[in-house]
């Protein structure tokens, strides 16, 4: 065995490291008193069958979870290959984050993105401290899958398709 040369651990390395992992890439959506709210996350992640939960982690800064919260529903969508714009879009600081995309709301609230290559319909059921970041448990209460639809992948700070 051959030591290993481990290297020192700073920010721009840790992203690197991060980014080293290919992830999906979701939009975590609401309806707030009225309006569509809502952000990308790809951190989302499964994690539970029984009960159904699922983890996306949101930044402590983030002023979309301070709006979303309160939702009685939290809508997931697993973005499809074709919606890169859309993530592009729904992580802007600017603007309207849902112009032009194609939305359907659930009767509690959770707002889906069509296209996508799955729907959750969530309530938040655990909010877990973890350093600069929250780690929200939702459990899942229904959902539908698109299973022709390709998923985008984000990797590298940089969005993907996989190779048909
Ligand atoms: C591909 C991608 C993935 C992202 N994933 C996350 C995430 O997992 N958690 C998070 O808090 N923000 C994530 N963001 C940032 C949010 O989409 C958004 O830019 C941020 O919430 C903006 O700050 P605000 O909530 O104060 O408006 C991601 C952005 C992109 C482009």
């Amino acid at each position: 065995m051959i030591h290993a040369d481990m290297g020192r651990l700073d920010v721009q390395v840790l992203r690197e490291a991060y980014g080293t992992f290919p992830s999906g890439v979701t939009a975590l959506c609401a309806l707030v008193d009225g309006s569509p709210v809502g952000m990308a996350a790809s951190s989302f992640t499964s994690v539970s069958m029984d009960p159904p939960l699922v983890s996306i982690c949101v930044a402590n800064t983030s002023s979309t979870w301070v709006r979303l919260k309160p939702s009685t529903r939290l809508g997931v969508s697993v973005l499809a290959a074709a919606q890169e714009g859309a993530a592009r879009q729904l992580s802007a600081k600017a603007g309207d984050r849902f112009a032009g995309l194609g939305l359907e709301v659930t009767d509690e609230g959770a707002v889906l993105i069509e296209g996508s290559a799955a729907w959750l319909d969530c309530t938040l059921f655990d909010e877990i401290p973890a350093g600069d970041h929250t780690m929200l448990l939702l459990r899942i209460e229904a959902l539908r899958t698109f299973p022709e639809q390709q998923p985008l992948v984000f990797h590298g700070s940089a969005f993907r398709q996989l190779a048909q």
